[in-house]
């Protein structure tokens, strides 16, 4: 129920309120515990904002109805689990809103009137902008980085340490000759706008599913078990306020924020101090003026009492403190008709609806296109199958009236429907099950794990498909693939589109000589090729007639198939045919080639799933027919059998001096052995460079025999 049809409070029963006040409760804890602990919101701030304030309204009309479990009172969620668990010596405390100019001088009110302050006399506060990001505690003792946490409950965070390492804006040792023995620092982690869309545009590339937001992006990219990820991911922070600080830098807000800076952090640079409502509203104006081009998410102006004389004095109520309150923008709501649904295939194959809306301005910006994100979503299902939509029946249909929502550089998305306007004549609509590009099966993919479907589906047409087949064609020859010289991304886009010399799918790249010598227009005299290079580039074409069966198996694009799974099920079938025939008996599962597949040490489920998808794909058997009749896969077992560590686990640790660390990996691999990452009872061999760390106590630990590089080369005899 929306505020605006909610019946007054003043007006309601206690049992109305009671029944009310139960179902907001739980709406509240569902929605933070989405956001906080999934970072997947299935509520947007503004209805989230509205259901607080109704309950809070609730509880203050009918104070029996807060109980010391109160939702009003808590902050976010308890962490999920999978990290440590850091106690924070100072609660991290949430913000009051305010969402009207009224609001603002109200507060300003309530503090001088807390404070018992006469009519003329001054207060200053602060004005900055409200990072949509998430909190970190930073925990510095004698001025290094001890700890990192965040949020969590506000108790309790999650221990983020390692991965805040990672990020270069956090200092590992503050300077300056004013930081005190102990100082937590927090403050905001976030994503720039250009390196949230490098994300997903990775993501996507990935096949992995994109982040809806840069807040969900940064969340999902701080809270990594493997750091690595982290560290690959551009995270930015501002430090805005403290926890535990015994001995304070300065006596206001601002003086601490510019203590910040000389430490060695990044402040925002449009904080302000201000002497009044009017100053405050103004600033507000203008950071709100400057929204769309700071290059990242804000989704308010945080004010704070300046004097921290005064912030103790204040203190706090329940979840935030008195003296500090976030001023929020007005999301961005506009309604509109839509008028078709649009289904666009991704480079992965996934099926995306975008709605084709009746033009309508939202927040200054025309809008004329937003997602409909997925199948479930035009039902009226999110990702975990909860309803999102009030009504019956949910859906989303061609002609309805709906309300379109664009956050700040986010796409705008089709957020709700205005069911009395539906026509009469309108008709559920029925999401495509053949992909509009190319005309193959699009399916969804069983979860085997959770046994739920995948919300996206995706067109199982691979590389006959045109709208995945650039990019397919571009994976086929990468350097892990079949590593074709000359052929890069640039080459492969001049070849598709190249009408004279047409390159639609991987048999035409063995076909490219032999057609360039029967074209009359021929490619030496093309922009950006010469004889020279021509030559070269149908040089390195010939050299990759005979690839090794796993890159050949990796370089299909498969999916769910990368370099390992590729490697393993050429190990195993030991040539194409010996694969190809199986993986198309497995299509019955109870056939003994399915039998087999499924026993494949380390060859998971979804794997098996895939291999037997591809195969059943009659597109994919006439483009293999005519990809084997260019090339000849190699088996592995040829180059294997004869190296003293085939067979063998290897893991390489620490610095190596005579090649690098893909070099080694390839040249363990060529004489077939496995290279894995970490040293387990698996293992057979470490191979130790200088500052090889806690690998060597691994391979102690479980007996593994430890060698150097000198040793290695004078193993494999190279
Ligand atoms: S001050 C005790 N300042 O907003 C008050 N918070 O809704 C501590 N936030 O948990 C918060 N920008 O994650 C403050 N300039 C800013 C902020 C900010 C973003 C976030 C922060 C906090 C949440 C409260």
């Amino acid at each position: 129920m929306s505020e605006s049809q909610a019946i007054p409070v003043a007006e309601l029963t206690q049992r109305q309120a009671r029944a009310e006040h139960k179902l907001l409760a739980a709406e509240i804890a569902a929605a933070d515990s989405a956001y906080f602990q999934d970072d997947q919101p299935i509520l947007d701030d503004a209805s989230y904002d509205a259901k607080r304030r109704r309950l809070v309204a609730l509880e203050k009309a009918f104070p029996v109805l807060k109980d010391a479990a109160s939702v009003s009172d808590k902050v976010g969620a308890k962490p999920s689990g999978k990290f440590a668990k850091i106690r924070h010596r100072v609660p991290m405390l949430s913000l009051g809103n305010a969402f009207t100019d009224e609001d603002v001088a109200d507060f300003v009110q309530r503090v001088r009137s807390f404070l018992g302050m006469k009519e003329e006399a001054g207060i200053a506060f602060t004005a900055e902008p409200k990072i949509d990001g998430l909190s970190l505690s930073l925990r510095y003792e004698k001025g290094a980085l001890v700890s990192a946490a965040t949020r969590g409950d506000g108790e309790e965070g999650e221990d983020v340490t390692s991965n805040a390492r990672t990020i270069s804006e956090i200092p590992h040792v503050l300077s300056g000759d004013d930081v005190p023995e102990i100082a937590e620092v927090r403050g905001e982690v976030y994503l720039g706008h250009v390196d949230f869309a490098g994300i997903n545009e990775r993501q996507r590339e990935k096949g992995l599913p994109e982040f809806a937001n840069p807040r969900n992006a940064a969340a999902g990219s701080l809270r990594q078990l493997d750091v690595s990820i982290t560290a690959a991911r551009p995270l930015r922070f501002f430090a805005y306020a403290w926890g535990e600080m015994p001995v304070m830098p300065a006596v206001t807000q601002f003086g601490v924020v510019e203590a910040f800076k000389r430490w060695g952090f990044r402040t925002n640079p449009l904080m302000k101090r201000c002497e009044s409502v009017e100053d405050l509203l103004e600033r507000y104006r203008l950071i709100e003026s400057q929204r769309a081009t700071l290059g990242y998410d804000i989704d308010g102006v945080v004010y704070k009492v300046d004097e921290l004389a005064l912030q103790t004095r204040l203190g706090f109520v329940a979840r935030a403190p008195r003296w500090a309150i976030a001023h929020k923008f007005p999301a961005e709501l506009a309604t509109t008709v839509l008028e078709a649904i649009e289904i666009q295939v991704g480079r992965t194959g996934a099926l995306s609806p975008v709605a084709k809306l009746r033009p309508v301005t939202v927040g200054g910006v025309v809008v004329s296109n937003a997602t409909l994100h997925n199948e479930d979503y035009i039902r009226g299902f999110d990702s975990k199958g909860e309803r999102i939509r009030d009504g019956e029946p949910p859906d989303i249909r061609v002609g309805d009236t709906v309300t379109v929502k664009r956050a700040g550089d986010v796409i705008p998305r089709v957020q709700s429907v205005d069911l009395s306007k539906r026509p009469a004549n309108s008709q559920p609509y029925a999401f495509p099950t053949l992909c509009p590009a190319c005309g193959s099966h699009a399916t969804r993919e069983m979860n085997p794990r959770s046994g739920k479907e995948d919300a996206v589906r995706r067109c199982t047409g691979g590389l006959i498909c045109p709208a995945q087949a650039v990019e397919r064609l571009k994976h086929f020859v990468s350097r892990d693939a079949l590593d074709i010289d000359g052929l890069g991304d640039k080459q492969i886009e001049f070849f598709h589109a190249d009408p004279d010399l047409p390159v639609k799918e991987p048999a035409d790249i063995f076909t490219l000589a032999r057609r360039d010598a029967e074209n009359f227009k021929k490619l030496r005299d093309k922009e950006g090729f010469g004889s020279q290079s021509v030559a070269k580039l149908f040089a390195a074409i010939e050299d990759r007639r005979q690839p090794p069966l796993n890159r050949f198996i990796f370089g299909l694009g498969i999916r769910h198939i990368g370099e390992t799974n590729a490697r393993l099920l050429a190990r195993h079938y030991g040539s194409f045919e010996a694969l190809r025939a199986a993986g198309i008996a497995a299509a019955d599962p109870a056939s003994p080639e399915r039998q087999e597949l499924d026993a494949i040490d380390g060859v998971g489920p979804t794997v098996v799933e895939a291999l037997v998808q591809f195969f059943a794909e009659a597109h994919n058997e006439q483009l293999l027919d005519r990809l084997l009749e260019q090339v000849v896969p190699q088996p592995l077992e040829a180059v294997a059998s004869v190296s003293p560590v085939a067979g063998k686990t290897v893991v390489f640790t620490g610095a190596l001096e005579q090649m690098t660390r893909d070099e080694a990996k390839a040249m363990a691999e060529r004489l077939g052995a496995k290279v894995a990452g970490s040293v387990s009872s698996k293992t057979d061999l470490l191979v130790a460079g200088p500052g090889a760390g806690s690998k060597l106590k691994d391979a102690a630990k479980h007996g593994v025999q430890v060698i150097d590089e000198a040793g290695w080369f004078s193993l494999v005899g190279g």
